[in-house]
C-alpha cells in the first residue's frame, strides 16, 4: 500500500486550509516569508492525516480536526527547521528544497521556528472547540513537545553522536523526539471525537508504537535511499555517527523492529470496530514500506 495513495484526499483537505490559512494571515515580512515558506514546503502531511483518522476512528468528522491538524503541523515543521540548523544536524536540503536556515539565514530560521509554536497556541486557542478541550490539546501539546518530550528527545540526539549506544537509549530517544507529538495527533483527534478516556489511552498507544516504527524507518531510509527520493540528504546519520536503530542493531533487524512496532501499534486498534479504524490499520503497514 503505498500512503500517498491512502492520505491523499486528507492531505489535499490539509492542504487547502493551510493555503487559505495563510493567505488570511499573510504580510509581507521576512519572518512571515520565512514561516509561510516552511510550511508550504511540502511534507507527507502524515501528523494532521492521522489526527483526521483517529477522530474518524471515534465517529468524529476529519473536517473538525483541521485547527488542531494545522497546530500539529506547525509544531512539526518548526521542529524540522531547528532540527536542520548548522548546531544541530546542520541539513541544507528538506522536503527538497533548501532548508530555512540555507534560503534565509540561521538568525531568520531560529525566529521562524519560534514564531511557529506561538501561532500553534494562538490556532488552538482560537480553535472553535470547547474550551475543556482546548485546554487539554494545549496541555498534551506543551508535555508532548517540553522538556521531556521533543526538545530532550532532540537534545540527547544531539549529544549522543559519536557515542556508544544500546537499543534502550535509541528507543527513549525516538520516544521522545518522535513518537510523544504522533501521541498528540492521537489524543488530538480522539479527544475532538468526544472519545471516552478509554477509548483515547489505546490510540494514544497507537500513536507510541507507530511514531518508533516511523523513525526507525526513517533512518533504516538515511541508509538505504538517495536524495532525491527522499528530499534531504541521505547517510548524514552515519558520517555525523547518530544514535540510531541501524547504528545500533543493523538494517536487517531494524526492519524486523520496526515491523514488531507496527504490529504492536495496530494491535490497539479497537477491534469492536474494525471499520472505522481501518484506514489507521492501513496507514501503520503502509508507513513500514514508504520509501519516502
Ligand atoms: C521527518 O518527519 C522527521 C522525523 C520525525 C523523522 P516527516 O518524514 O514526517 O517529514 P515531512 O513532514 O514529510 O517532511
Ligand atoms: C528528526 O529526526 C526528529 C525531529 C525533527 C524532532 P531526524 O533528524 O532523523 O529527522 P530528519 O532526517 O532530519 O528529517
Ligand atoms: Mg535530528
Ligand atoms: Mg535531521
Ligand atoms: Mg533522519
Amino acid at each position: 500500500m503505498d500512503i500517498t495513495v491512502l492520505t491523499s484526499g486528507k492531505k489535499d483537505l490539509f492542504d487547502r486550509y493551510l493555503r487559505e490559512y495563510l493567505e488570511a494571515e499573510g504580510t509581507s515580512s521576512g519572518i512571515f516569508e520565512a514561516f509561510a515558506y516552511s510550511l508550504k514546503a511540502g511534507g507527507k502531511r502524515i501528523r494532521p492525516v492521522l489526527t483526521m483518522l483517529a477522530c474518524e476512528c471515534l465517529g468524529g468528522k476529519a473536517e473538525d480536526t483541521l485547527p488542531a491538524g494545522l497546530a500539529i503541523e506547525m509544531i512539526h515543521t518548526f521542529s524540522l527547521i531547528h532540527d536542520d540548523l548548522p548546531a544541530l544536524d546542520n541539513d541544507d536540503l528538506r522536503r527538497g528544497r533548501p532548508t530555512c536556515h540555507a534560503m534565509f539565514g540561521e538568525a531568520t530560521a531560529i525566529l521562524a521556528g519560534d514564531a511557529l509554536i506561538f501561532q500553534a497556541l494562538s490556532v488552538i486557542a482560537s480553535a472553535g472547540y470547547p474550551a475543556q478541550t482546548k485546554l487539554d490539546i494545549l496541555g498534551f501539546m506543551a508535555e508532548v513537545c517540553g522538556v521531556k518530550g521533543l526538545v530532550q528527545g532532540e537534545y540527547r540526539d544531539v549529544t549522543a553522536e559519536g557515542k556508544e549506544i544500546s537499543m534502550d537509549e535509541v528507543r527513549d530517544i525516538y520516544r521522545r523526539k518522535t513518537a510523544r507529538l504522533f501521541e498528540l495527533c492521537m489524543f488530538t483527534g480522539a479527544r475532538v471525537a468526544g472519545g471516552a478516556q478509554e477509548q483515547i489511552d489505546p490510540l494514544v498507544g497507537f500513536g507510541t508504537y507507530l511514531g518508533l516504527a516511523f523513525q526507525a524507518i526513517d533512518d533504516i531510509l538515511d541508509v538505504t535511499s538517495s536524495r532525491e527520493v527522499l528530499g534531504k540528504t541521505t547517510g548524514k546519520d552515519l558520517a555525523q555517527d547518530k544514535a540510531t536503530i541501524v547504528k545500533a542493531l543493523g538494517l536487517q533487524e531494524s526492519r524486523r523492529w520496526a515491523r514488531d512496532m507496527t504490529e504492536k501499534a495496530v494491535s490497539l486498534l479497537p477491534a469492536a470496530d474494525g471499520a472505522r479504524s481501518k484506514d489507521l490499520k492501513r496507514l501503520a503497514l503502509g508507513m513500514l514500506e514508504r520509501v519516502a
